[in-house]
């Protein structure tokens, strides 16, 4: 609109001097003496404004006195450098004008609140400087992970969410009535990026995947963002190489640009920087072997749970790879190793510092033959997948893919105790409002 700048054009210093028109939101107010303190937030940042009663219009200097948290206003003032401002700078307030007078009592007063209030509260709470913080890091994740597709030439394909057979086991799919039939929520768009690949080559998507997680734990949503790639003659060490390749532009973007945010969190800019290929890659068998040399009781050919991959993680300080997990514990379709049946050419991304898994994947199996084979061993229904095995009928080739918890991998990069804070609005067990 006509007149009015963005308050990170100020904060970034081209306007010191200047006569400048801003508008937002009133984040806080305090007075002393004769000066009104306000920081206004627009969207793309907050500054000091500081109001003096022998420089203002009366009627205005007491209408700022009566204004609540939260009224939105017009105002206009001359832009100066003071480091005593939160950003550097602030600006000095000729005029003032409120477009709306928020009720009082905001319900997010600066005082401690549990995490319940504030997730019934989130409509709210996501204005303040954490949420917005971890937001802007969202989105600038996505935006780079974007960008390395573009430069890699690769596709964005769309799967769809409604789906009638599981991918990642049925315990955890949600049940939609689909008119009077039977449908689910999608938990991974694997299986249609299968078919995809034959039709446009290399594809990714950023979609939203389902679990119905009955577990409460720190790192599961029942709806969360899964960026995927599936890519058609590509194997087991093609997919690391490219996992690793996505992730090291992903941290370096941020690094580069968003250093302060990082800094919010605890989260040293340099630590992204260090993340550069080739990650470290274990295998399921080592992870073991590390595990029981450490006193942990641990049976091969179990799964690895939280607490050992907690436990794992704790010794890295970047992501790393661990390979090859027993058939038993990985989905039908991950491609026996033909030198060791028992184990799959799968892999998972580990996050360091305790974190745990943020990627999945691997390669596939191409074969219809051992397809049939192992649906049969997992006593799935062969009908469910009918159009699936045909993919293996009808030119088949060595492929490979992921997919990549994008809050699991920001709850890393933030340093973040829980997985909820780093989506707008989470789901989960026992949420689903606001
Ligand atoms: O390991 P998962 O289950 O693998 C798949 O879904 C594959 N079909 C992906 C593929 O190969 N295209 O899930 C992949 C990732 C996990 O590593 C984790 O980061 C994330 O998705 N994830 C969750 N994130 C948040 N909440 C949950 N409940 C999650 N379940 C999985
Ligand atoms: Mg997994």
């Amino acid at each position: 609109m006509e007149g009015f700048v963005d308050v990170s054009r100020i904060l970034s210093g081209s306007l010191e001097g200047e006569h400048v028109k801003i508008r937002g939101w009133l984040h806080n107010k305090r007075s002393s003496g004769g000066i009104h303190f306000l920081l206004i937030r627009d969207g793309t940042g907050i500054i000091q404004c500081t109001m003096k009663k022998d420089k203002a219009d009366p009627d205005e200097f007491e209408l700022v006195k009566r204004l609540t948290q939260e009224s939105t206003l017009e105002l206009e003032g001359i832009v100066r450098r003071d480091p005593r401002a939160p950003d550097g700078y602030e600006i000095a307030v000729e005029r003032v004008k409120v477009v709306h007078m928020a009720e009082e009592g905001f319900p997010i007063a600066k005082k401690y609140h549990g995490p319940d209030f504030l997730l019934n509260n989130r409509h709210l709470w996501i204005r303040s400087k954490k949420m917005q913080t971890i937001l802007r890091i969202r989105s600038k994740f996505l935006e780079a992970a974007r960008e390395w597709f573009r430069m890699n030439e690769y596709t964005e394909f769309h799967a769809p969410i409604l789906i009638t057979a599981a991918c990642e086991g049925g315990s955890t799919l949600f049940n939609v009535k689909y008119f009077d039939m039977d449908a689910y929520l999608t938990q991974s768009w694997q299986l249609y990026a299968e078919a995809a690949i034959a039709s446009l080559g290399k594809i990714y998507t950023i979609a939203p995947s389902f679990r119905a997680e009955k577990s409460r734990t720190r790192r599961h949503l029942t709806e969360y963002w899964h960026l995927e790639v599936e890519i058609p003659w590509c194997d087991l060490n093609c997919i690391m190489k490219v996992e690793e390749e996505l992730l090291t532009h992903i941290c370096h973007r941020l690094a580069e640009e968003m250093p302060k945010e990082l800094e919010h969190f605890g989260r040293s800019p340099n630590d992204l920087l260090k993340v550069e290929p080739p990650f470290e890659r274990i295998t399921y068998d080592e992870a073991v072997e590390i595990l029981r040399g450490d006193g942990i009781d641990f049976e091969w050919g179990d799964d690895l749970g939280w607490i050992e991959e907690k436990h794992l993680t704790m010794k890295y300080d970047k992501p790393f790879f661990i390979t090859h997990y027993p058939r038993g514990v990985k989905a039908f379709y991950h491609k026996p190793d033909p030198k060791r049946p028992e184990v799959t050419l799968s892999v998972d991304m580990m996050a360091p510092e305790g974190y745990g898994e943020i990627t999945g994947g691997g390669q596939r199996i191409d074969d219809v033959n051992e397809l049939l084979e192992r649906i049969k061993e997992e006593n799935l229904d062969p009908d469910d997948y009918e159009w699936y095995i045909d993919l293996r009928r009808y030119g088949s080739v060595p492929h490979s893919g992921f997919g990549l918890g994008v809050e699991r991998t920001i709850a890393w990069i933030c340093k973040l105790d829980h997985i909820r804070d780093a989506i707008a609005f989470p789901r989960l067990i026992n949420r689903v409002y606001p």
